[in-house]
């Protein structure tokens, strides 16, 4: 249970049919806590975009973001395999560049493997970066850092041509030499079918139970923000609700002198405040 979850865990829980467990984690204190729940892996997703520096996609994401970010998660992790998600342009300009910052999250970030979005036009870069000794995660279907071309953040592979393209890419990905890719968006059917098409794991979000694992991004899972979650996403805590009403709490609690009580404070001698009197 405690051992280092590494790429022959990932391999091995297929052949099993053990499901992969995976979440999201942007700092310390939540890398410590999705570990200690013994959580398989831990995505620092570029989601850390929308859901901790509040941009509107992950577009704006940086290699200096994401190192930082997997640095303070890494710092928390004992078990769950860490993974370091390659941000917008990271890895399209070149293999040399990508493969630098590749090994970026590894060497500064202590990551254990890279995620990154794409399939066929990818694969020479997946390629290079497990050459260099670098465990990649693949990304299909909904590729959120592709959200412009995609227009917006749909289903993915609904008609013929759209879903051979989706295995194709998978087989392209598996045939680069990644150790398991992410299925976003991607109808049920066609995710299973991937799934026992691949020698890999499959780790689904939004991509039905078939998959070899899933994952969720935890802010969503939490219900860290009120509103709208997409379909996809079930709520296993309220946080916001929760937090929302310790905050309120508190405000309340030292706007009526509730908060601080004598046993928040700290005493001293009155022989000494008598000499300051
Ligand atoms: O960035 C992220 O959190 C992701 C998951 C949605 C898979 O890529």
């Amino acid at each position: 249970m405690n051992d280092k979850v590494t790429v022959s865990y990932f391999r091995q829980a297929k052949e099993e049919k053990k499901p992969i467990t995976m979440l999201t984690a942007y700092d310390f204190p939540m890398g410590k806590l999705v570990d200690a729940a013994g959580i398989d892996s831990i995505l620092v997703g570029d989601s850390l975009g929308n859901v901790v520096l509040g941009y509107g996609s992950t577009i704006p994401v940086t290699m200096e973001d994401m190192v930082h970010h997997v640095k303070a998660v890494a710092r928390g992790v004992s078990r769950a395999m860490v993974v370091g998600d390659m941000p917008f342009l990271s890895y399209h300009l070149s293999r040399e560049e990508s493969v630098r910052n590749a090994g970026r999250m590894l060497q500064e970030g202590g990551a254990q493997a890279i995620k990154l979005e794409g399939g066929q036009e990818v694969a020479g870069t997946i390629r290079a970066i497990v050459t260099a000794g670098i465990p990649v995660m693949g990304h299909l279907g909904l590729t959120p850092q592709s959200v412009l071309t995609m227009g917006g953040y749909k289903v993915q592979g609904k008609d013929e041509a759209a879903a051979r393209k989706l295995l194709e890419d998978a087989l392209a990905v598996q045939e680069a030499g990644a150790f398991a890719v992410v299925l976003e968006c991607v109808p049920t059917p066609l995710a299973k079918l991937i799934t026992q098409k691949l020698d890999i794991s499959t780790i689904g979000i939004g991509a039905g139970p078939y998959c070899d694992g899933q994952v969720l991004v935890t802010h969503d899972m939490l219900g860290f923000y009120g509103g709208h979650s997409p379909k996809f996403v079930r709520r296993f805590a309220n946080l916001n609700d929760e937090i929302t009403g310790a905050l309120k709490n508190y405000k309340d609690e030292v706007v009526s002198g509730g908060f601080p009580g004598p046993e928040h404070g700290f005493t001293m001698s009155e022989e000494v405040l008598a000499k300051l009197k």
